[in-house]
């Protein structure tokens, strides 16, 4: 969905991709060029507010963070740098954007060797056992196809040590995306064209969108926000993912930051919803044959 702000403008421009292609092969590459362009980075350098759940999460680890490594997955633009890094006993950001490190190292350049271009399907620069905090914000993760997100779920219990904790955001396939694209109609006519033009689009980009959702508990849907195609995942199944693979004391918290029982997730209609778990090292780390190819595909694709 919208990811900040600033760029409800973007939302508008057409993105041409062809129909008939699975997504889930165009995510992996579309989606990182976008993120290697000049406004798209700009937009995130805009940002410097930290997420409720990200606050709550920061008071509860206040008092360790002092002794904790951490490690800051799609970094961004920085914008949870600020906030984190001065706290921490060590701390390290990557992104698979150029782009986006150049800015951080530009604009933190007093620890410019913080920051690293590296993929999270892929952190093989980065040591076993070495991490205590394992952030990947505003929903990062969701921008990979979908059988690489259980890949960079096995690389951070990879990284991290045994007792560490991984807090991360992901979309929320309950929320009610068909309302998001609703028309509130309005005494301005501009206002009403624009936001018909997103509703139209909405529809085109994802035509067999009902059917599909009918029959998926995670799914890519092209929500327009800055032309990314975007992955949303039942909570549920989120969890039953995290606790299937051996994450442990898997909490989930609403956009307010609120903590949500077992018995709300399948309720919750927040855009996006972060989970924050501990990482036992029964978190299998070897990657599966299935998993190794689907990595090898998009690597091929980028080359
Ligand atoms: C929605 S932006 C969030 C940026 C920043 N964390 C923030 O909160 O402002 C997602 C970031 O994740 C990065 N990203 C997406 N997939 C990645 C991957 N496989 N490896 C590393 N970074 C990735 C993108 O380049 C982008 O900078």
């Amino acid at each position: 969905m919208a990811k900040i702000e600033s760029t409800a403008d973007q939302e508008a421009k057409v993105v041409f991709r062809p129909m008939s292609v699975d997504k889930n092969i165009i995510i992996g590459i579309s989606n990182h060029d976008t993120y290697e362009r000049e406004h798209v980075v700009r937009a995130y350098e805009r940002d410097s507010e930290l997420q409720k759940p990200e606050e709550v999460v920061l008071t509860m680890l206040k008092d360790r963070l002092k002794d904790m490594r951490m490690l800051d997955i799609g970094v961004g633009a920085g914008r949870t740098t600020f906030l984190f890094a001065p706290l921490v006993k060590e701390y390290i950001g990557i992104d698979y954007s150029h782009k986006m490190i150049e800015a951080c190292k530009r604009r933190f350049s007093e620890r410019a060797d913080s920051f690293r271009v590296c993929d999270a399907r892929s952190m093989s620069t980065l040591p076993d056992d070495y991490f205590d905090f394992v952030l990947f914000s505003f929903n990062g993760i969701d921008y990979v196809p979908v059988t690489d997100r259980k890949t960079i779920l096995m690389e951070v219990a990879r990284v991290a040590r045994a007792g560490a904790q991984f807090l991360f955001s992901t979309h929320n396939l309950n929320m009610d995306i068909e309302r998001a694209f609703s028309i509130s109609w309005t005494t301005n006519p501009k206002e009403n064209a624009k936001q018909m033009y997103r509703r139209v689009l909405f529809r085109l980009r994802n035509r067999n969108w009902r059917h599909e959702r009918a029959n998926a508990t995670h799914m890519i849907i092209d929500d327009g926000a800055l032309g990314l195609l975007t992955s949303y995942i039942e909570p549920e199944e989120q969890v039953r993912q995290l606790e299937g693979m051996g994450f442990t004391d898997v909490k989930v918290f609403s956009m307010q930051g609120r903590q949500l029982e077992p018995a709300d997730l399948a309720h919750a209609k927040d855009p996006w919803l972060h989970y924050l778990c501990g990482i036992s090292k029964t978190v299998s780390t070897e990657p599966g044959k299935e998993l190794r190819q689907a990595h090898a595909a998009y690597k091929a694709g980028r080359s």
